[in-house]
């Protein structure tokens, strides 16, 4: 939850930079200088770099996530055109309070909590739906906000699957599925914008497994285990690997390229491909 102070402090800091920023679209001569972008998961990982790309693309961008001081250092990496943000990305309160102050045009809805790699025998329910119960709730709240309010026409809505959600995920419980579900959600919002003409896009991106993140690595170990192998032995198994800056680039290509309009594309370190 927001405290009245960290909106306030918000407010100030992005005022004049929220919302529509003239007729050039995300993908005009001015690139996103003058556009608002809020990132949740901004304190690591993809997310981070997700905020740093759209930061150095011109954005003002509103950085979210619980983890305060590694908000605040990235504040002072970005400086002035990062604003932190303290929050729960599942809490639906924040996801209508945060969309109506900042108003994004871009928003990119990284968080994730990180899946208990066991297999589904050695799962409670709790643990087995954590990342229903975070990543699915995220999606559904500020995709409802997204539509609700809406955001302004061009505006671009950024939701993280997975490559689970294809493949499946049979030591990190109900993993794939809430991913498969984020995607459905994406792929359903873009329709009600196309049904109401708010000319809102729409687009779920399924990154691959990468051990470049906090998240990835616990996985990785966990299903390198699971074969048997140590982790350099099954990453040798899986091509090139993914970084997170390829991930904040693709992410910038998505907002910004008008030629990549596909709902759902996977991401791999070859890039981004469509699924269908
Ligand atoms: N890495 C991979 O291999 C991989 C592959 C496919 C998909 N993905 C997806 O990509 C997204 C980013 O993953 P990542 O690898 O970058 O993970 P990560 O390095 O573990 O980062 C996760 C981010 O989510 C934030 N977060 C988690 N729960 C939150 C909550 N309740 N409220 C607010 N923020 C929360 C964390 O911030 P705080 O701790 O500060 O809250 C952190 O910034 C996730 O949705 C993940 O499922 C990752």
């Amino acid at each position: 939850m927001l405290t009245a102070e960290e909106i306030q402090m918000s407010a100030h800091q992005l005022s004049g930079t929220t919302g529509l920023s003239g007729t050039t679209g995300l993908s005009g001569p001015t690139g996103l200088s003058g556009t608002t972008a809020l990132v949740t998961g901004a304190s690591r990982g993809f997310g981070r770099s997700i905020a740093i790309a759209l930061s150095q693309a011109g954005a003002s961008v509103a950085g979210l996530g619980r983890d305060r001081d590694r908000l605040a250092d990235l504040q002072a990496e970005l400086g002035a055109g990062f604003t932190p943000v303290v929050a729960d990305a599942a809490d639906p309160v924040a996801a209508g309070q945060l969309i109506d102050l900042h108003r994004p045009r871009v928003l990119v809805l990284a968080a994730g909590a990180s899946p208990l790699s066991r297999p589904l025998h050695q799962h409670t329910w709790p643990s087995f739906s954590r990342t229903w119960e975070v990543d699915v709730q995220q999606v559904f709240h500020w995709t409802r906000e997204a539509l609700l309010r809406p955001l302004p026409p061009g505006s671009v809505v950024v939701a993280f699957s997975s490559g689970a959600a294809v493949a499946g995920s049979p030591v990190s419980g109900g993993y794939a599925g809430a991913k498969a579900t984020i995607r459905f959600i994406s792929a359903y919002a873009a329709a009600e914008s196309q049904r109401g003409a708010l000319g809102i896009r729409f687009v779920s991106v399924l990154p691959q497994l990468t051990p470049a993140t906090e998240l990835g690595a616990a996985a990785v170990a966990a299903y390198a285990a699971r074969e048997g192998l140590d982790v350099p032995a099954f990453l040798a198994t899986r091509g090139p690997v993914l970084t997170p800056d390829q991930v904040g680039k693709a992410v910038l290509d998505l907002v910004c390229d008008p030629v990549l309009s596909h709902p759902s594309y996977l991401l791999s370190a070859a890039g981004l491909s469509e699924l269908q």
